[in-house]
């Protein structure tokens, strides 16, 4: 089937893009790998106008919206479920407790993690606001309190908490603290979390610290801000991935982040494993263990006879807020 999908791809000219997070056998024929920031702009920019994308619902969009003029076809439009617990609606109702609280649309600056829809994205486009990543969350962030209102971070509560606590800012959960520390607070989270990345914990942090003392806790901003504060390295995909590589081989982690990703970081050294998954849970993604090399070749074969199975489209209207929001992004990370 490798064989089969690879062939086809190549006459018809298209990128295969895959997420780390993808099942092995598809990361191994991808054309192109990476984090959500790398494959936005990498895709966004290749030369081809196929662009095959394996991974979730937003990031394909991410793609079609910043590159319109490609075809964006998902084999699976598999849906983040953080991504799914903000809509446009929740989005205004979110922007109404806040006036309701006292805080006027002028003093909020809204910034939503790439992990949403690009409705939402126009949504904060349309607010002058701004997309971020984990990879680029830090310098994004700066620049949202240059603006000099509260931030309102969506939808992921624990990387809007996990920033706050780093720039030393005082922070609230709409919906969860008291309209007081919402009033006080400089950054404003919607109340979205990842399920995957929710599954660590510091229970599992102190058992792998009493079983291996020189063991590193390696984990993604999308952890619970008491497991991040307890971590030895916090970083994005690709961050986490360079910053493995780069310790001896010997060297003891456990790792906080997606199940396929942790498996393949590395071999065992001399026939000892010392890289752990830090959970008694596999944390498999479900969403994006959705997608199967049957899923790609079925819609290389249905596109190979004109038929455009899975295309990402994004109305106009949507699309040019969105993009607004996006663009901002990718100038403020280059
Ligand atoms: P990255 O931006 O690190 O690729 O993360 C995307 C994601 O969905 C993590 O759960
Ligand atoms: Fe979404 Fe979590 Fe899956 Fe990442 S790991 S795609 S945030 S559900």
């Amino acid at each position: 089937m490798q064989n089969k999908i690879r062939a086809l791809i190549d006459r018809l000219d298209g990128l295969l893009v895959a997420h780390y997070y993808q099942k092995d056998e598809i990361v191994q024929i991808a054309d192109l790998c990476g984090d959500s920031l790398e494959l936005a702009r990498k895709a966004s920019e290749s030369s081809k106008s196929l662009i095959v994308f394996c991974g979730v619902g937003f990031m394909g969009q991410s793609v079609k919206i910043l590159a319109p003029q490609k075809r964006v076809i998902m084999p699976k439009i598999a849906c983040c479920s953080m991504a799914r617990m903000i809509d446009s609606e929740y989005y205004d109702e979110s922007l109404a407790l806040m006036e309701e609280y006292g805080i006027s649309r002028n003093e909020i600056f809204p910034m939503t993690y790439i992990n949403s829809s690009a409705e939402v994205k126009a949504k904060v486009g349309e607010m002058g606001g701004v997309v971020c990543t984990s990879a680029n969350a830090g310098k994004i962030f700066e620049y949202a309190q240059k603006q000099g209102k509260k931030i309102f971070f969506l939808p992921d509560r624990c990387l809007g908490l996990n920033l706050a606590d780093k720039y030393h800012i005082k922070s609230a959960v709409l919906g969860v603290s008291s309209k007081e520390e919402v009033l006080e607070a400089s950054v404003i989270c919607y109340n979205g979390f990842c399920s995957v990345h929710q599954l660590f914990t510091l229970k599992d942090i102190e058992f792998y610290r009493e079983k291996f003392p020189d063991i590193l806790i390696v984990t993604h901003p999308e952890c619970t801000p008491e497991v991040v504060r307890n971590s030895d390295f916090v970083g994005s995909t690709s961050q986490i991935i360079a910053y493995v590589q780069s310790l001896s081989p010997n060297q003891r982690v456990a790792i906080g982040t997606e199940f396929n990703l942790v498996n393949r970081l590395r071999q065992p050294y001399n026939g000892v494993n010392y890289t752990y998954v830090l959970s008694a849970t596999k944390p498999e993604c479900p969403t994006m263990n959705e997608t199967s090399l049957e899923d790609i070749y079925r819609v290389l074969q249905a596109y190979k006879i004109g038929e455009f199975c899975n295309e990402i489209k994004i109305s106009q209207e949507t699309a040019v807020f969105a993009k607004k929001a996006l663009d901002k992004m990718m100038e403020l990370s280059l």
